[in-house]
């Protein structure tokens, strides 16, 4: 199974340390757009994407994929499909950029795997999308942060996930950089692929539709 996901969330509460961290939350990210959530730091944009990627599960409220309620027990049903790059990378830092970026394609379910022989040219492909194809083979502890950046959204790319989440993808980036992964973004959508960022990034929110914007955990 594949093809365009839509996102919808209803009513999504989530509370955490008796604070309420997300309030009422209600959208739709379009299936084949690129939606952005913005707001101060501290709004709930991470807290956000963390539930509409279906790793927490809110208090109240519910995510759909397509129309189907998804749970973080239901979660490996979209295994491959639905991909997260977290803006703290979560990479493993005695790998080299490639070998981490084929972990995320060898976790793949046997029909969405790409056979053994094809692991490292896909990787490489990726690592090519982000600007990163001369870094392949340095380890993760060699690279700087904005390289470390653009090798978790290979890593979430590799798999071809008909929905990407990521998290500020172009905080630590120059602007030429910026630029490349912003244009990647759009490029994902307009091919089909739900992405849905959280950003500070006004030239990334720029080429956003639709944009959500949080304040103390709401939409305004
Ligand atoms: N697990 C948690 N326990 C307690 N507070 C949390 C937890 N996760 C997030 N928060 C709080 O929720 C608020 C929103 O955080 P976050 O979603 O990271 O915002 P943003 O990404 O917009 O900066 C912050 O005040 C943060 O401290
Ligand atoms: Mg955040």
């Amino acid at each position: 199974m594949s093809g365009p996901i839509e996102v919808t969330a209803s009513g999504i509460e989530l509370r955490r340390g008796g604070r309420t961290i997300l309030d009422r939350v209600d959208l739709t990210a379009p299936a084949g757009q690129l939606t952005a959530l913005v707001g101060p730091s501290g709004s709930g944009k991470t807290s956000l994407l963390t539930v509409l990627a279906a790793l927490q599960a809110p208090d109240r409220g519910e995510v759909r994929y397509g129309g189907t309620p998804v749970t973080p027990h239901r979660r490996r049903d979209w295994t491959g499909r639905v991909q997260i790059a977290h803006q703290s990378f979560g990479l493993l830092s005695l790998l080299t950029a490639a070998e981490n970026v084929e972990l995320a394609a060898q976790g793949l379910p046997a029909r969405r795997r790409p056979p053994r022989r094809r692991l490292r040219s896909a990787a490489l492909d990726a690592l090519d999308a982000v600007g990163l194809a001369s870094r392949a083979d340095h380890l993760i502890d060699d690279l700087s942060g904005g390289e470390q950046q653009r090798v978790a959204l290979a890593r979430a790319m590799v798999t071809g996930p008909d929905l990407l989440l990521a998290d500020e993808p172009t905080a630590q980036l120059d602007a030429g950089n910026r630029e490349r992964v912003s244009g990647l973004l759009l490029d994902l959508a307009r091919a089909g692929v739900t992405v849905i960022v959280a950003t500070h990034d006004g030239e990334l929110r720029e080429r956003c539709l639709p944009v959500f914007t949080l304040r103390d955990g709401a939409l305004r």
